[in-house]
């Protein structure tokens, strides 16, 4: 799979806006899946710089922790901070996988199912909070998270011991119903699991490397 090389972090959170945006411009109901984590912070901001209209827009978060949502470490207090609250959307357009999960899937496909799915990769190549063994067939779940995730995702909270061991996660099948996929992948540390992902063995131990099965990715890294 081709893997776009932009030329800097400023590129990259301009050229996924752009998709964004005409996405947003061309569909204004549009239903999309949103990430965290940093790759995606200059993506929002440029988003919110543009003040789009997001009115009509329903948006549904890959993952988040087992933990109180309002905790300011959660995916929804970032969520807020670094987008909705920045934006005109309305709270109740915007999900997070909950339990039961068969309903949060359920809102997923309502009205043709997601337009656009907007992903980070982990340094282990998992996507969303779907870790290498996860499988290709997953749906949305409660999962452990690896060893190497919470060591990666500690830079967020004060220690180590403060990040939770369980999410909530959109499985891999779910994530593969959406219409598009854009891949974001910052740093030279995910340079080496980018390239296993999109061009290695398609195998549940390199989650990521599911997405050489969808007609409609594309893959935006910057150094
Ligand atoms: C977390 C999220 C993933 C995200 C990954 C990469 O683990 N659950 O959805 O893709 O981090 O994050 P970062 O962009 O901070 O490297």
């Amino acid at each position: 799979m081709e893997i776009n090389v932009l030329k800097d972090y400023s590129d990259l959170s301009v050229t996924v806006a752009d998709i964004v945006e005409a996405q947003l411009k061309e569909q204004p109901l549009s239903k999309l899946i949103l990430p965290t984590g940093s790759t995606p912070l200059g993506l929002y901001d440029e988003l919110v710089k543009r003040e789009l209209d997001w009115s009509h827009a329903i948006t549904f978060n890959l993952d988040e922790y087992l933990m109180n949502p309002d905790h300011p470490y959660s995916y929804h207090s970032y969520m807020r901070k670094n987008l909705f609250d920045r934006t005109n959307i309305y709270p109740d357009h915007c999900h997070f996988p909950f339990r039961p999960a068969i309903p949060f899937e359920d809102k997923m496909y309502t009205y043709n199912g997601i337009d656009l799915c907007i992903l980070g990769i982990g340094s282990n190549g998992h996507i969303a909070f779907n870790e290498p063994g996860s499988s290709f067939k997953s749906r949305t779940r409660v999962v452990d998270l690896s060893l190497q995730t919470i060591q990666d995702n500690s830079r967020f909270f004060d220690s180590v011991e403060d990040v939770p061991k369980q999410a909530i996660t959109m499985g891999l099948g779910t994530i593969m119903e959406s219409k598009k996929i854009i891949l974001m992948a910052n740093g030279t540390n995910k340079l080496t699991i980018l390239n296993v992902a999109m061009n290695g063995e398609i195998t549940e131990t390199v989650p990521a490397s599911i997405l050489q099965n969808h007609n409609n990715v594309e893959v935006y890294y910057c150094d």
